[in-house]
């Protein structure tokens, strides 16, 4: 099944780029919001947007634009397939089309995929969907963007546990186009095929995440790679220049553990850090044997001694380097 009228659930960073996006490639969009404060907030959130695409075409019609850092893949795959008219034509049908609604029956009765990307927390979420339940048509199919929640949590509240899924998406959706579709035990496998295409159809590329996996493919492999790197220069084996070097040097990626934290964000990184050292106190034997014995107090010293110093990362001017 294609899926042409989309429902995106919450307007905030990623609801706001997702429906920007999934527009921009021509599909039919509604924004359903829950009150005329959230209009108030994501009205701002589309005008920036229409300007951050009007930019990247811009510079992707520069030389300098087509450099693999600048090309923003979400818009034009590759340069035999970027024409910076059509692309911006695009872009303003997009900014033009989009519907903002505050009726969830309204937004939703035709709807052939709900994208649901409001706060990540569980309680809201979970009456979210026990709201949208009764009103939906049974052709339709829910996913949600959630980065830290497993869909089997939601999936019984939908009414329609074979047609729901995970499909997340990262920060920054025309450029890091990257997104992750996730099954949960009830998923149908064809309701799973036509995620995957309906993803590539708004020009992302998708990779297929076939059991539940908290964190995904990308965080599974990136939080402890982070982690390992902080730890070998919170427990004094060496400092962040050398450390990023070997890693850079051992393996011909582009940057190392320290420079992908500056990106980041210092705060980011402690917040996550502060969540594993405040898990209770019977599970903690258990999370050390999963999570190695990362010196995580020594880590959440280091990285609050920059917080504290306004080092917070590139977006700052400086982290663990200056910029
Ligand atoms: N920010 C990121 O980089 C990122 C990346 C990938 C996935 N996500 C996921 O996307 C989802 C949204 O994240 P975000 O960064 O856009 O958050 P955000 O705080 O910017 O936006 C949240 C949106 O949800 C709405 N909302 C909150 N509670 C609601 C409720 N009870 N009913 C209806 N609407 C409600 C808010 O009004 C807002 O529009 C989360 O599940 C998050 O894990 C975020």
């Amino acid at each position: 099944m294609t899926f042409n009228k989309v429902v995106v659930a919450g307007g905030g960073v990623l609801g706001s780029q997702i429906a920007y996006q999934a527009a921009y490639s021509g599909k039919e969009v509604t924004i359903w919001l829950r009150s005329q404060g959230s209009i108030t907030r994501t009205q701002p959130k589309l005008d920036a947007l229409r300007e951050e695409y009007r930019k990247a075409i811009a510079l992707m019609d520069t030389p300098e634009g087509k450099s693999p850092a600048n090309w923003c893949k979400g818009l034009a795959i590759d340069e035999e397939h970027f024409n910076a008219a059509k692309c911006l034509e695009q872009s303003e049908n997009a900014y033009k089309n989009i519907k903002l609604e505050l009726d969830l029956a309204k937004a939703c009765e035709d709807a052939d995929l709900i994208i649901e990307s409001m706060a990540e927390i569980t309680d809201e979420k979970i009456a979210f969907y026990k709201k949208l339940a009764p009103v939906l048509k049974e052709k339709t199919v829910i996913v949600t963007n959630s980065s830290t929640l497993l869909p089997s949590t939601f999936a019984k509240f939908t009414g329609r546990p074979e047609k729901y899924c995970s499909l997340h998406f990262a920060n920054h959706i025309w450029k890091q186009n990257l997104a992750e579709v996730m099954a949960q035990e009830a998923t149908d496998p064809n309701v799973f095929a036509d995620v995957m295409e309906f993803a590539n159809e708004i020009s992302m590329i998708p990779v297929p995440v076939l059991k539940e996996k908290s964190g995904y493919l990308l965080n599974s492999l990136l939080v402890p790679f982070l982690l390992c790197g902080m730890d070998l220069v919170a427990n004094g084996v060496s400092d962040p220049a050398s450390v990023d070097k070997a890693w850079k040097l051992g393996t011909g990626s582009p940057r190392g553990p320290f420079e992908i934290i500056d990106v980041v964000g210092l705060t980011t990184a402690y917040n996550i850090i502060e969540k594993y050292q405040k898990v209770p106190g019977l599970i903690k034997p258990l999370l050390k044997k999963m999570m190695l014995p990362y010196n995580f107090k020594a880590i959440a010293a280091m990285l609050k001694e920059k917080i504290d110093q306004g080092k917070l990362g590139k977006a700052a001017g400086e982290g663990f380097y200056k910029y």
